[in-house]
């Protein structure tokens, strides 16, 4: 399986592979966030492609302190093939060699689903409550 780096050209199929696995709520901005994503050195998109359909992505970037994993999604028909591991494993890599020595990631509470699969790749409850508040205009 190749793990690439995704491109701005990629941008659609992202945002609808997103979607499709329920990643995206109403205050997101997905293609903003795409394009953010890719601008710089300090974060990237990583995906797989099969054909000429995009499976899988995740995003990850390194903050200077700690790397961060978002927006891992595969498939609904590709899932339990071990593609989603293969794309953590890839994004640890990334943030190691980008200088972390820790990588974190945030699951909301609604999706229980998916901390069983977290947990089976090592990600322990950090016990943290995270804060946030959005900069400029008011949403
Ligand atoms: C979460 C997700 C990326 C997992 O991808 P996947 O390709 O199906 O997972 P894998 O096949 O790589 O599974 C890796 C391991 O986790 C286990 N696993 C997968 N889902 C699990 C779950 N819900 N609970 C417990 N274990 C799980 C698998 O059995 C496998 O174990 P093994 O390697 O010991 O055999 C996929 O379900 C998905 O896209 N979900 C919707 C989007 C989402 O919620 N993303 C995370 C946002 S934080």
């Amino acid at each position: 399986m190749d793990i690439a780096t995704l491109e701005r050209t990629d941008r659609a199929d992202v945002v609808d592979l997103w979607r499709a696995a329920g990643l995206i709520h109403p205050w997101h901005d997905p293609e903003r966030e795409y394009d953010d994503a890719l601008t710089g050195s300090t974060s990237t998109v990583l995906g797989v492609r099969v054909d000429v359909a995009l499976i899988a992505t995740v995003m990850v970037g390194f903050d200077g302190h700690r790397a961060w994993i978002y927006r891992l999604a595969v498939a609904g028909p590709r899932r339990g093939e071990g593609i989603g591991r293969e794309l953590v494993v890839a994004a640890e890599e990334w943030a190691r060699e980008a200088g972390a020595r820790k990588v974190q990631l945030m699951v909301r509470r609604s999706n229980v689903a998916v901390q069983g699969f977290y947990e089976r790749l090592g990600y322990e409850d950090a016990d943290v409550v995270t804060l946030g508040r959005w900069l400029g205009e008011a949403r």
